[in-house]
């Protein structure tokens, strides 16, 4: 077994879930990390004993990495994927996979031709009660899907964007609540629903920012190619995270998720529970104890596993982010065109 060398560019927020999950592996070892801010690179280098870099390319050519993660502003995630592949290197990429679909496409190319798996986080669909819904969705014991809604409504202040260089913008950040905050939500819609896209429709609007360009609410309706019908709704000038909240009605039953914890309440009277289980921890960042989550150190886990020949495929291949990436550009689309979009 070879031990990979991996390396990180983006030492913003994210960064500890990456920095932690591989270096929990005895296969993997983090040999540098970078950040055009040469502050936020120095610290988390010398925090966790690796190099640190302020130019990914030069970072790239000389620790010869064999994987890097890219934790990056949107914008960002295409070129430096692109970067690493032609350089025949392994690419685990934050969401959203690019700020449009061609983008998306190349990445998904680009490692195709060098022979490179790209990994795209979608930490949620690894939650226990995201599982459950999945698990007897396709075991048929809650039958076929009739409709969907979905609700996110969170808070991204004035002082967020005002904090960040990228955030609120349509260049760097390629749209504000959906390509962000409700992405997740949306990608378990369509991973539940499991059907082609058919139409999306949808409107767009800045409500309650007003130092954004981007959208801070969306709503609107994705259809797929099996009839379903699912609505959504999201905001981020709420006045704290409110639990996301998905509902699914089915043939046998209702399967509904407020936050992580999902309930499934079958037409026979039967109830099924699922939450993220307080036992199961792990620690992101040194010196900070608590619960972040276990689900970005499985999906990091499952990729890894796949690189190294343990396991046969990514659980979230690439191609399942484009088609969330196709979905929420159609959105864009819609809301900006004012019309329905067909695919
Ligand atoms: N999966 C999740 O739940 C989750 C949560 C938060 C963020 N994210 C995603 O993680 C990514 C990063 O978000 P964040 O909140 O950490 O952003 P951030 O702004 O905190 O960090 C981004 C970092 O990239 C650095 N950077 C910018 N340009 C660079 C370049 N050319 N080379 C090297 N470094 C550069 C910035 O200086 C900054 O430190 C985004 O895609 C975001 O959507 C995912």
């Amino acid at each position: 077994m070879k031990t990979l060398k991996v390396g990180i560019i983006g030492c913003g927020n994210i960064f500890p879930m990456h920095a932690a999950s591989v270096m929990e592996r005895d296969d993997a070892k983090l040999v540098a990390v970078c950040d055009v801010k040469k502050d936020r690179a120095d610290e988390k280098a010398e925090q966790l004993d690796t190099k640190a870099y302020y130019d990914y390319e030069e970072m790239m050519d000389t620790e010869q990495l064999d994987v890097v993660h890219i934790c990056l502003p949107h914008y960002l995630h295409a070129p430096a994927t692109a970067a690493a592949t032609k350089r025949q290197i392994h690419v685990m990429t934050e969401k959203p996979m690019a700020i449009n679909y061609d983008d998306a496409k190349a990445m998904i190319d680009g490692a195709k031709e060098n022979g490179v798996t790209l990994g795209v986080i979608f930490q949620n669909r690894y939650n226990p009660g995201s599982q459950l819904i999945k698990n007897m969705l396709t075991s048929g014991e809650l039958g076929a899907v009739k409709a969907g809604k979905l609700q996110v409504t969170w808070d991204r202040s004035d002082e967020y964007y005002q904090n960040s260089d990228w955030k609120g913008t349509w260049d760097k950040e390629g749209g504000g609540v959906i390509i962000d905050q409700a992405i997740h939500t949306m990608d378990l819609m369509r991973w539940f629903v499991d059907s082609e896209l058919k139409y999306v429709d949808a409107s767009i609007s800045n409500r309650a920012h007003e130092i954004i360009e981007v959208e801070d609410a969306a709503e609107g309706v994705i259809a797929y190619e099996n009839g379903v019908v699912t609505a959504f709704h999201a905001i981020n000038y709420y006045t704290y995270d409110a639990p996301v909240e998905i509902e699914l009605h089915c043939e046998k039953g209702v399967a509904k998720m407020v936050a992580d914890k999902a309930t499934v309440t079958l037409n026979d009277g039967r109830t099924f529970i699922a939450d993220n289980n307080p036992l199961e921890t792990f620690t992101y960042d040194s010196g900070v104890k608590g619960y972040w989550g276990v689900s970005h150190v499985k999906q990091i886990n499952n990729y890894y596993d796949v690189l190294q020949g343990k396991t046969d495929a990514l659980d979230i291949p690439a191609e399942e982010a484009l088609k969330t990436q196709q979905m929420i550009n159609a959105v864009y689309q819609s809301g900006k065109d004012k019309q329905r979009v067909h695919f």
